[in-house]
């Protein structure tokens, strides 16, 4: 199906998930149009002008989510979109029009381009909190699953207005494009963890390395998590993208553990850091939820990479970084 001959666009490419699969799609000679807000804030897009075969293949263009039509100029003349942006401001003051309502909005908008555009395929990156976020936790959880947002509303919990937007604007899309006879595909991610190559912490690492960093406010996130590495996430869309039959909703995530058995793999290879053993509301008999992958298994994507690859890899990135202390670097309780 896919041609490396082939123009797609990327929205949100310099962010975690973006400029990996930016990178992915150049190695594989794709011409890339990447969608920033602000492409000349050096800081946001440096790490995607340096890329390998940025300079004859890829482009900086300015689009936001919330600016209708944005798009429209980024995505003509493209074969296909991967929509990986999105608002994620946890502490936003008005989360209804800063998170949810360009969420959704953001989503149709760039439907209608590619409509417009007589694109092939748009793949979006959609969440794992548009599919278990509600009051009893489920043993598995698969495609045919959605978050109670009822719910969420009602206890808005960390992140409410996200589950919220990532919920509604998949829901809303899968309408559109059915009445539209659109060729849609979502990809569902479970906690992203990797290396990198964004300059700064990305917000899922804040999450997954909350045992070494000791944000006590993320460890209910992971109490019992599900973990996808960044480029098995990035080579699904790719993989899915290329894929001739690829049709609905995809989970991609290949290992569930919870808080305690991740705690104790970061310890036993960063003894160095205050690392904690035990966690309120969760032991050894705390049973496991997971995201199974079947469907993209069955489809023939294949994992590459193990729990441990994910968290060594993201650490030794952030310490190359500065953004974690080196062993060296640590004083006896932990800290810097
Ligand atoms: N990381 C995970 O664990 C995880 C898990 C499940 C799903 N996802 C999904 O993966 C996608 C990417 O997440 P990420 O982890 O890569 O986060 P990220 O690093 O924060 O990237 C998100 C990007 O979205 C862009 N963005 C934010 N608001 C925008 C707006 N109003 N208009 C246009 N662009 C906007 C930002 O680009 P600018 O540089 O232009 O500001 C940012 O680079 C999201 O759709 C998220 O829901 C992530």
């Amino acid at each position: 199906m896919g041609s490396q001959a082939e123009t797609v666009c990327v929205t949100g490419a310099s962010g975690f998930i973006g400029s990996w699969l930016v990178m992915r799609l150049l190695e594989r000679g794709y011409t890339v149009r990447a969608t920033v807000r602000d492409p000349t804030n050096e800081k946001k897009v440096k790490h995607l002008v340096e890329l390998p075969n940025a300079k004859t293949h890829l482009t900086l263009w300015k689009a936001d989510l919330s600016e209708e039509g944005s798009f429209d100029e980024a995505i003509q003349g493209c074969n296909g979109v991967f929509h990986v942006a999105t608002p994620m401001d946890f502490d936003a003051k008005d989360p209804e029009n800063e998170v949810i309502q360009p969420t959704i909005r953001g989503l149709i908008d760039i439907m209608k381009s590619c409509a417009k555009a007589k694109v092939r395929r748009l793949v979006f990156t959609s969440s794992a909190g548009t599919v278990n976020v509600e009051q009893h936790q489920k043993p598995v959880y698969d495609e045919n699953c959605w978050s109670d947002i009822e719910f969420v509303r009602s206890v808005k919990m960390t992140g409410w207005m996200y589950f919220v937007s990532k919920t509604l604007a998949e829901q809303a899309a899968w309408k559109y494009a059915k009445e539209n006879n659109i060729d849609f595909i979502s990809i569902i991610p479970t906690l992203v963890v990797g290396p990198f190559i964004m300059p700064s912490m990305p917000p899922s690492l804040i999450t997954a390395l909350s045992p070494i960093t000791g944000n006590e406010a993320h460890y209910s996130i992971i109490k019992q998590g599900q973990f996808v590495h960044l480029d098995d996430l990035c080579e699904s869309h790719i993989y899915l993208y290329d894929h001739p039959n690829a049709e609905g909703r995809y989970i991609c995530s290949s290992h569930d553990a919870n808080i305690p058995e991740l705690a104790k793999m970061l310890k036993e290879k960063y003894p160095e850091y205050n690392i904690p053993s035990s966690f309120e509301g969760v032991d050894e008999n705390t049973p496991v939820v997971s995201f199974s992958s079947k469907k993209l298994v069955d489809a023939g994507f294949k994992f590459k990479y193990t729990l441990e690859d994910m968290f060594t890899e993201a650490v030794e990135t952030c310490r190359q970084k500065g953004l974690l202390p080196l062993s060296h670097e640590i004083k006896d309780n932990g800290t810097k």
